[in-house]
């Protein structure tokens, strides 16, 4: 296969399926969802790709799924949940299945992936969030998810000195995701008032095509 290959999970939907349409054109994509039918679509509307359909908090599940995959040129992971509401009222279940998603997951699958990402001097694009830099009232399990994921990807960066590591803050991005934070929130949902995926895919476009060229530690983009 001559393309370079790219793995992004939340491939599905909103912003990952945006970087799916981006890097279309430039690589063999792996499209990630748990939705089968879902990830078809996304398939079939690009130019050169396959489905990677698996629960990523399933660790089991994931190991097999990324058992042939030898070399890898990037992996993005935008796979996330949001959460919302104080602590107060924020119980342990609620911690635990955020993150697992938000944390765990993209620690495991990153794992899993070193040796084929170390074999092509690859990049991990983790996408992050305005929340993984500064937290507000009613942020406490996402903005730690997320701050956590900082953390992550800084560690990442210093321990693999032949992987590039990039972290992307978006702030909000009109995606299900933010129509679901605005029914948290209580408020009205207009989508123009904020970033469009294709926006933040723009964003990882351009990390990506820099190749070998130069880092991007981190980088932030608003409405
Ligand atoms: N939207 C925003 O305002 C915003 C702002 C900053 C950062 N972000 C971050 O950007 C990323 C993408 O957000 P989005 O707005 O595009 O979200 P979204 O539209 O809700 O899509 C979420 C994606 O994650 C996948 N996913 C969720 N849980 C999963 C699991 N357990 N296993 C496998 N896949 C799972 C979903 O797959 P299914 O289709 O199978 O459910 C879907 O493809 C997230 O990390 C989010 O935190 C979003």
């Amino acid at each position: 296969m001559s393309r370079p290959v790219a793995l992004i999970t939340g491939a599905s939907r909103g912003i990952g399926r945006a970087i799916a349409e981006a890097l279309s054109p430039s690589h063999h994509l792996l499209i990630g969802g748990r939705d089968a039918a879902a990830v078809a679509e996304v398939v079939a509307a690009c130019e050169s790709a396959e489905p990677f359909v698996v629960e990523l908090t399933d660790a089991d599940a994931v190991a097999a799924a990324v058992a042939d995959i030898t070399r890898l040129d990037v992996v993005v992971h935008s796979a996330g949940v949001i959460a919302y509401g104080p602590l107060a009222t924020t119980d342990p279940a609620e911690w635990e299945r955020v993150l697992a998603v938000n944390v765990i997951a993209p620690a495991t699958l990153t794992r899993l992936l070193l040796p084929a990402l170390r074999a092509a001097s690859g990049l991990v694009v983790f996408i992050n969030s305005g929340a993984g830099l500064t937290a507000s009232p009613g942020w406490s399990v996402y903005a730690a998810s997320k701050f956590a994921l900082t953390a992550l990807a800084d560690s990442l960066r210093a321990e693999e000195r032949g992987i590039r590591v990039t972290s992307v803050h978006p702030g909000r991005v009109a995606t299900d995701m933010q129509a679901e934070l605005h029914q948290l929130e209580g408020r009205d949902y207009d989508p123009s008032k904020y970033l469009q995926p294709a926006a933040v895919a723009q964003v990882v476009k351009t990390v990506v095509d820099l190749g070998t060229s130069g880092v991007v530690p981190s980088v932030r983009v608003t409405p």
